[in-house]
């Protein structure tokens, strides 16, 4: 217990305001929710505080909250989240109120609060805040930064000694104060203690009518408290963002940011600007990436693999010395070392490639663990299937595994012959070094070893062809006219 409250009293609690619904954005959908490189504002703002040590993490929600919430969770896998809901957008200030409400009552260690609508924003940027905050002795400290133009952030007002006075909000500002450069970003720290004071004192007296966390910086002066406005060297890391056009351009600075540290790290990109790698893709040295590529979600690519161009991948691991040709869709599965796929593959969930395998054009997979060496280069479908090591999938095989109500499975050994046009009608298991002949209809096991078949006897019947062609008035040279011949529909 004596433990428990230390931690507590030294500890980092986080806030994020993610009520509103986002008026400027002329959206049905909360602003938050929408995405900047693949991933909601606000999920990327979660990852942040998490990163920073912060926990736990009160999100603050209200419009849209179920689906809020739903990208807060998923955004880190074992982060610390507590939900507050804040009834009515009344304000920042009324926002960081329920979010505190919140918290532990007896909790007594330091607050950090952010708006959910800073995708930018990085764990060690906060870190150096909270240790500056804490170095400085201020009860509050907040992160500045200086703009040519304020537009509609809130101003920092210092007095003739320097010292911050104020935040006041654009709307609110005399035009003197608008030109003011140095802005309020919106990331603030203070004590637990502090804090439930300010914001239980708060009024809104302000253009808006609503409740201002800005307003603890004048409040907490009014007290006689030091307040320390820590001065960040990159604006661009807090842009806020309120509109369509807002969001397009952080869509393209997180990208050009993306693609800038992996060329750095070794990656070579043919052209990067269209390239759309997510910040969380790990991408080893020499991997060479084509045109017009997507890496969603949490990628990983080992070296020397290259992506030739017109590719859609999530979620996926490649090992090392892949080739990734053009127009393969792939998404939660593993492609493992040395394996060629493509052109045009869809690679679908659960996919497990071993490594050393080949999955040429037109292949779909789905569930599918193949084995190492194992190649299915034409035209299948691979779907709820194990497969072997050195097993030859040919053109035209499919798993036949849905029977109108449930999936079967399918399972298939090492060094099998899998004829082209092969149907494999699932539960059903091939043994290893089985042929299966061209055009046969697996229904049954096949035991290891054997070579099964389902042949039609094949007939012929001599001369047919002429008859036919004679019967539609066709010499069968070609000359005839075109209304005579078979029209093919
Ligand atoms: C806010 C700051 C401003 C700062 C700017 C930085 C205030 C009053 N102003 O302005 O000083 O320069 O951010 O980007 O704080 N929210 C709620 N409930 C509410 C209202 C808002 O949860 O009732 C959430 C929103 O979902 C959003 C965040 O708070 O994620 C910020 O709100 P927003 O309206 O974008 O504030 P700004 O006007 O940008
Ligand atoms: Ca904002």
């Amino acid at each position: 217990m004596a433990q428990e409250s230390r931690i507590r009293e030294h500890g980092l609690a986080a806030i994020v305001l993610a009520a509103g619904l986002g008026t400027r954005m002329r959206s049905a959908r909360a602003k938050v929710l929408h995405e900047i490189g693949g991933d909601a504002m606000v999920a990327r703002v979660i990852r942040a505080l998490a990163a920073s040590g912060a926990a736990p993490i009160v999100a603050v929600i209200g419009y849209q909250a179920r689906e809020v919430e739903g990208a807060i969770r998923g955004a880190v896998a074992h982060a610390q989240i507590a939900i507050a809901i804040q009834a009515e957008p009344r304000g920042t200030g009324d926002a960081a109120r329920a979010g505190i409400a919140a918290l532990p009552p007896d909790y007594a260690g330091d607050v950090l609060l952010a708006y959910g609508d800073m995708p930018m924003l990085t764990a060690t940027t906060l870190r150096e805040f909270i240790g500056a905050h804490r170095e400085s002795g201020a009860a509050l400290s907040f992160i500045s930064v200086t703009l040519n133009d304020g537009g509609a952030y809130g101003r920092v007002l210092r007095g003739a000694d320097g010292a911050v006075l104020a935040i006041v909000e654009a709307r609110d500002a005399s035009p003197a104060e608008l030109a003011v450069r140095e802005i309020n970003t919106g990331i603030y720290i203070a004590h637990a203690s502090f804090l439930r004071a300010a914001l239980d004192g708060l009024k809104p007296k302000n253009a808006q009518r609503e409740f201002y966390l800005t307003d603890i910086v004048a409040s907490a002066r009014a007290r006689g408290l030091a307040v320390n406005a820590w001065r960040a060297r990159d604006a661009e890391e807090f842009a806020g963002v309120n509109t369509r056009e807002e969001l397009a351009f952080m869509e393209t600075l997180l990208r050009e940011q993306v693609n800038r540290r992996l060329m750095a790290a070794g990656v070579t990109f043919v052209d990067p600007a269209t390239a759309y790698i997510s910040d969380q893709a790990e991408i080893a040295a020499d991997v060479i990436i084509g045109p017009n590529v997507q890496i969603l979600g949490r990628c990983r690519i080992g070296a020397e693999t290259r992506i030739e161009g017109t590719a859609w991948l999530k979620d996926v691991e490649i090992g090392e010395r892949c080739h990734i040709k053009l127009g393969v869709r792939a998404e939660d599965c593993r492609i493992g070392a040395d394996s060629e796929i493509g052109p045009f593959a869809n690679l679908r969930a659960g996919t497990d490639l071993e490594g050393h395998n080949r999955i040429g054009n037109f292949v779909e997979t789905k569930k599918a663990k193949i084995g190492r060496g194992t190649k299915a280069s034409h035209l299948s479908y691979l779907g709820d299937v194990t497969i072997g090591r050195d097993t030859n999938v040919g053109c035209g095989v499919i798993t036949v595994n849905y029977d109108g109500y449930e999936k079967h499975a399918t399972q298939i050994g090492d060094r099998c012959m899998i004829g082209c046009d092969t149907q494999l009608v699932a539960p059903i298991k091939v043994g290893s070094d089985v042929y299966v002949a061209s055009g046969t209809t697996i229904v049954r096991e096949v035991p290891e070893g054997a070579l099964v078949m389902s042949h039609h006897p094949q007939r012929e019947k001599p001369g047919w062809t002429a008859t036919w062609r004679k019967r539609h008035g066709d010499d069968g040279t070609g000359s005839t006219s075109h209304a005579s011949k078979p029209s093919g529909k």
